[in-house]
């Protein structure tokens, strides 16, 4: 049947999911999947009906698309669609959620406060120490995120991150190495990638090294002894059934100098650009960026 991949939509992350897209229609082409790009800034969702599609690839990423109304949409018009359902992407797109669930669950994630306006800065500095990272809660690839160097720095910090949602999260910063682990499948099945490392020019893995830039090493599998690599791709399996993700997704995870794991987010509806890691892990166990969504798709469901 028709195979819509949906992608664009209107999130901060539009730019990134238009290249996800891109990469997984060609993707399914190559394999006889009869698939189309819709784009959900520019039609309304009842189409997907009206044109007979019966299946959809989402590769929008952020808030409408990765944040569980998109997939509460498609339940409601029985439409099979990849990826976790719409409670288990709701709470991971709210980071603040996620970590109290993590927290519940007795996984290591950052000490953290929530910020609920300027008042909240007092105190801020002792409790988390320097640098701290700010976070709007609800965005990715780095938007709305800043790391916050000296004292004087923090209010501007706050009301930078304060644009994109009412609430903040100021996190304590974890000096070590930046890993990331895809996770494809649910429940018991539920399977771990090799872990990846980011190595960044200067530590700053931002939006610009994430999507544009060449000099931003990806280690796959990362240079980690046995017992490590072991012990992060368990937490990061665990961290993804904790909130009930299913189908596939990514857990951004820092790694300190006493190689402790600490959990930072699950990412839903990970990027497939030609830059992005998930795609980097699979071909690590020698499966192709083509068969990657081939097998997300197989598991489409709602
Ligand atoms: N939020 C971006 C798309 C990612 O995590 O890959
Ligand atoms: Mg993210």
């Amino acid at each position: 049947g028709k195979v819509a991949v949906l992608y664009g939509g209107r999130s901060a992350e539009r730019e990134v999911s238009l290249m996800s897209g891109q990469g997984v229609h060609a993707a399914l082409l190559s394999r006889g999947v009869d698939a189309h790009l819709f784009d959900t800034a520019s039609k309304p969702l009842s189409d997907l009906v009206s044109e007979g599609f019966d299946r959809v690839f989402i590769t929008l990423h952020g808030r409408f698309g990765e944040d569980g109304t998109m997939q509460g949409a498609l339940e409601l018009l029985q439409i099979p669609y990849t990826g976790s359902g719409h409670q288990a992407c709701a709470i991971a797109m709210d980071k603040i959620t996620t970590k109290r669930l993590w927290q519940q669950d007795g996984l290591p994630t950052p000490h953290c406060r929530v910020l609920a306006d300027e008042a909240d800065l007092d105190g801020l500095v002792q409790e988390l120490g320097l640098p701290m990272i700010l976070k709007a809660p609800n965005e990715g690839s780095t938007l709305g995120l800043y790391q916050v160097q000296s004292a004087p720095d923090l209010a501007q910090a706050y009301a930078n991150a304060r644009q994109f949602d009412r609430l903040v999260l100021a996190e304590q910063f974890i000096r070590g190495r930046e890993l990331t682990v895809a996770i494809l499948g649910e429940g018991q099945d539920a399977q771990a990638l090799p872990v990846i490392e980011i190595v960044a020019p200067g530590g700053q893995y931002d939006y610009e090294h994430k999507y544009f830039s060449d000099d931003t090493q990806y280690l796959c599998p990362a240079p980690l002894s046995d017992v490590v690599a072991r012990k992060v791709m368990d937490l990061a399996r665990d961290a993804y059934l904790s909130i009930g993700c299913s189908g596939w997704g990514r857990v951004d995870i820092m790694l300190d100098g006493n190689e402790q794991p600490w959990l930072l987010e699950v990412n839903t509806s990970p990027g497939m650009t030609s830059h992005s890691l998930v795609p980097m892990a699979a071909k690590a166990v020698g499966v192709s960026y083509a068969e990657l969504c081939e097998r997300i798709l197989a598991q489409a469901s709602c």
